[in-house]
């Protein structure tokens, strides 16, 4: 693989700076957001009112603590604008999540926004190791879904020369992949199975492809995975996070040097991790829900949003700015069996640990009677004849009893039978009727 590590010069001083002096630009920008939420939007104005702090109450980042959280529920009351702190004339793009349960959640960015948003982005697909002059192909979604069009703008700020491809026709990716030659490719990691699966139907050899590496986000994956994917396609695999209601992608990325975690772009977004239950702040290096607060946002500012993602903040490696350990699963993905907890990632790591089984899963809940049941629905790789499979997948089986402590049924089926998304992955299908 080839070293992409950035070199003297490339990068932003802030990225380096001192720890001090990221503290201070972090409390400054933390005032101004406060005082600017408190006067310009309702919800924040009689949130902090019932908890009795004034704007001119918060001076450092110790105050945060102090002020309460925002959550999705929040922003869906306040549906479509009321979370806006500008006129709606000066908000230049609306994005919306998904909506799968309820109302969507909208987003607004001004002009000064998009401009935030790009400029992060920008870092982040260089902390990848992405350079100006590079060809990337972006299969992340375009629309409301804030990947396509986040990942694109700070591509073309970077200076790439960007592929608007967007998701789905799996073998046009391919051909455009073989054709275009880039350098860069930005997708799930779900979805670049596919298009592995696909380039290898195809008879092409995956590590043969131009490809140097890959910016995977918008969903959990783990370091198996990434060792897959490196393997196979002979390209760096870097993670990149982020969530429409704080930005989008470019929230953090990992950096292609240490792969060790993803930096918080801390200039823009203040993060903290609280106990999911109490909602007590945690030391660094304990593991909790993560917390946003935008430190630069105009049109929708969120203050100690939670993100009902799980991780722990580790001290900065390659930047100054902290890290936060690869996402584990959300606290609503997070499946209860019989009072083992249990997070699909758990599942994927012992899959990529059998040669026989393939990383396209699933993980069906159902129940039988009172007690709840979950099959792990598993394709066997095509090398593996079924019954050599079947035989992996009673290991599979023992591992999952060993290693998580709850006991499962594993299904073993043929190469492309377990259902295929596009963007982001469908890992848990609930088939438990409803109480
Ligand atoms: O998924 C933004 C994004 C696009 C990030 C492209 C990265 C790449 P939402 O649709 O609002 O935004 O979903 C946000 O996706 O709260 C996490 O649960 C999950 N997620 C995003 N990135 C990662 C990641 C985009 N790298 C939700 N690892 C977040 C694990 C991720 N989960």
């Amino acid at each position: 693989m080839e070293d992409l590590s950035p070199r003297p010069g490339d990068l932003e001083p802030i990225e380096t700076a001192s720890l001090d002096e990221l503290r201070s630009l972090q409390t400054e920008r933390l005032c101004w957001t406060v005082r600017h939420a408190y006067e310009h939007v309702a919800h924040y104005r009689s949130a902090l009112d019932e908890v009795g702090v004034h704007p001119d109450d918060v001076t450092s980042l110790d105050d945060l603590a102090r002020l309460p959280f925002t959550t999705k529920a929040d922003l869906r009351a306040h549906y479509p604008f009321g979370m806006f702190a500008v006129p709606r004339e000066q908000v230049v793009r609306l994005h919306a999540s998904s909506g799968t349960t309820g109302k969507p959640t909208v987003v607004g960015y001004t002009r000064d926004d998009l401009d935030t948003w790009a400029h992060v982005m920008a870092r982040s697909i260089r902390a990848s190791g992405g350079r100006a002059g590079h060809l990337l192909h972006n299969a992340y979604g375009y629309g409301l879904f804030t990947g396509g069009l986040g990942a694109h703008h700070g591509a073309e700020r970077l200076g790439c020369t960007v592929v608007p491809v967007s998701g789905g026709m799996t073998e046009r990716q391919v051909q455009l992949i073989q054709d275009f030659r880039p350098d860069v490719i930005m997708v799930t990691p779900s979805y670049m199975l596919s298009v592995v699966d696909e380039m290898e139907r195809q008879g092409i050899d995956p590590r043969s492809t131009s490809l140097k590496v890959g910016i995977f986000g918008a969903e959990p994956w783990t370091n198996d995975m990434r060792r897959e994917m490196e393997e196979r396609l002979d390209m760096h695999a870097v993670d990149i996070y982020g969530l429409s209601e704080v930005m989008g992608p470019g929230v953090a990325n990992e950096c292609v040097e240490t792969k060790d975690g993803l930096h918080v772009w801390e200039d823009h977004f203040f993060p903290e991790v609280i106990d999911p239950v109490t909602g007590e702040v945690l030391p660094d290096g304990e593991e909790g829900e993560l917390v946003l607060t935008s430190l630069t946002k105009q049109a929708m500012p969120v203050i100690r949003y939670r993100t009902r993602d799980l991780t722990r903040l580790l001290p900065g490696t390659a930047r100054t700015m902290r890290r936060m350990q690869k996402i584990t699963g959300r606290t609503d993905d997070m499946i209860i069996l019989r009072g083992v907890n249990l997070f699909p990632t758990q599942v994927e790591e012992l899959i990529l640990a059998t040669d026989e089984l393939s990383p396209h899963f699933q993980c069906v809940l159902d129940r039988d009677g009172h007690l709840d049941s979950m099959t792990v629905l598993v394709e066997r790789r095509e090398h593996a004849p079924l019954p050599v499979a079947q035989e992996a997948g009673v290991r599979l089986r023992a591992a999952v009893k060993a290693r998580i402590g709850v006991s499962v049924a594993v299904e073993v089926v043929d190469p492309d039978t377990v259902e295929r998304s596009v963007g982001k992955m469908r890992r848990i299908v609930d088939k438990r009727p409803r109480r």
